[in-house]
């Protein structure tokens, strides 16, 4: 039997690891720690609540005697980390917070653990969830190696930048086990509709105005959720202690064709006129400091592990896209309060 901490798993990601891990791995005891943010949400995991192998811990990670007695609490073998504050445009309106949250945190955790393993670190490990955004931005050409120098331009893009040196500064340092994965855009069931995905199914369902940043030729990798959750499955268990894995779904777009696809699938599935979703569409003032292009190369993890993404990315889309349309309420449940008054302040620069 072991027991696993994962970190953030009412999130969207983390949502989909504690699945996929509850569900697979009955002889491990998964302990979901999340604070239950904005973006943390128990309705992405109430199928698990009944699960004896499933346990729930709300608290935050930066707490440092909270971490310590939920170490003393269940003894854990490995941590999954991917608690964060994840979007860009918050990061940008108030830095602070990733700092604290994405820097702080991932230590806290990290001098815990290594506390708590008492520098017998056999059979623990401690997996850290980044991003490709550490990388920077890429002109039109080139891919995003794991040897590629780090350059994040946003607060969020920095702060996982710092969480991801400190975690390979405990390897380097202490021997501590860490494993690093930086992975590509996801997209699919349960994403907060904040991010461009969810945000635009749910504009064209209420007939609202889908506001494209700049000219709408920003470049991202996208990579369906639960193959993202697979590939921490294969890392958990077969990656190498102090390795990097890129994952990315070699599956890029511009953001404009991305949203015309969306436009498309939604205008039949929801029986509307063809062309009337695509009206939609309102160009407004550019994010400050807006990455260019996204794109991993994935080759490692594919050919030392052996995974690949499962899903075609029209496919994948229209499951999303389906996924949101038979869960209104949901949607209902997390755009309504203080996401409401936030879309508000985000929104006031709308062009026209
Ligand atoms: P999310 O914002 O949907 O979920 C984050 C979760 O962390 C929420 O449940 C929230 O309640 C929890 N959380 C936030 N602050 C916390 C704190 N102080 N203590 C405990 N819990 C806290 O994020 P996501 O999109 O699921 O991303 C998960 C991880 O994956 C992040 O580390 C992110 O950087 C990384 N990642 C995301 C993407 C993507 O496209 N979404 C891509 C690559 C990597
Ligand atoms: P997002 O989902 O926020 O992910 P990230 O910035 O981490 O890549 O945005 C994806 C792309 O879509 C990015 O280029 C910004 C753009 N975008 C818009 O054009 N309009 C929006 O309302 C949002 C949220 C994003």
């Amino acid at each position: 039997m072991k027991t696993i901490l994962v970190t953030g798993g009412s999130g969207f990601i983390g949502s989909h690891v504690v699945r996929l891990f509850v569900n697979k791995y009955s002889d491990y005891k998964i302990v979901n720690l999340d604070a239950l943010t904005y973006a943390g949400n128990l309705e992405n995991v109430s199928d698990l609540e009944n699960q004896n192998n499933y346990v729930f811990e709300k608290g935050d990670i930066t707490d440092l005697e909270f971490i310590r007695s939920l170490f003393t609490k269940y003894n854990f073998d490995g941590v999954i980390h991917l608690a964060a504050e994840s979007h860009v445009d918050r990061s940008i309106k108030d830095p602070l917070v990733f700092a604290r949250v994405n820097v702080m945190g991932t230590g806290t955790l990290l001098q815990v653990a290594k506390e708590s393993w008492k520098e017998n670190f056999e059979g623990k490990l401690f997996y850290h969830v980044s991003t490709d955004e550490v990388y920077g931005s890429l002109g039109d050409e080139g891919f995003f190696y794991e040897d590629t120098a780090y350059d994040p331009r946003s607060p969020y893009s920095a702060s996982k930048a710092a969480s991801d040196h400190l975690v390979r500064a405990f390897n380097h340092t202490y021997g501590f086990p860490i494993v690093i994965s930086n992975c590509s855009n996801n997209y699919g069931p349960n994403q907060f509709p904040e991010k461009l995905i969810p945000l635009f199914i749910n504009n064209i369902v209420l007939e609202k105005p889908l506001p494209v940043y700049g000219k709408g030729v920003n470049v991202r990798d996208w990579l369906y959720v639960v193959d993202h959750a697979r590939a921490i499955d294969v890392i958990f268990h077969k990656g190498k202690v102090g390795e990097t894995y890129n994952i990315g779904g070699h599956n890029e777009w511009r953001n404009i064709d991305l949203i015309k696809e969306m436009c498309a699938q939604l205008d039949e599935k929801l029986n509307r006129e063809k062309g009337s979703a695509e009206k939609l569409i309102t160009y407004v003032t550019d994010r400050a400091g807006h990455d260019h292009r996204y794109a991993i190369d994935a080759t490692k993890i594919e050919k030392d592990l052996g995974w690949k993404p499962s899903l075609q990315f029209k496919e994948g889309l229209g499951k999303t896209i389906d996924w949101y349309l038979a869960n209104k309420e949901w949607l209902k449940n997390v755009t309504s309060g203080e996401y409401q008054n936030y879309y508000a302040k985000m929104y006031e620069k709308v062009d026209g």
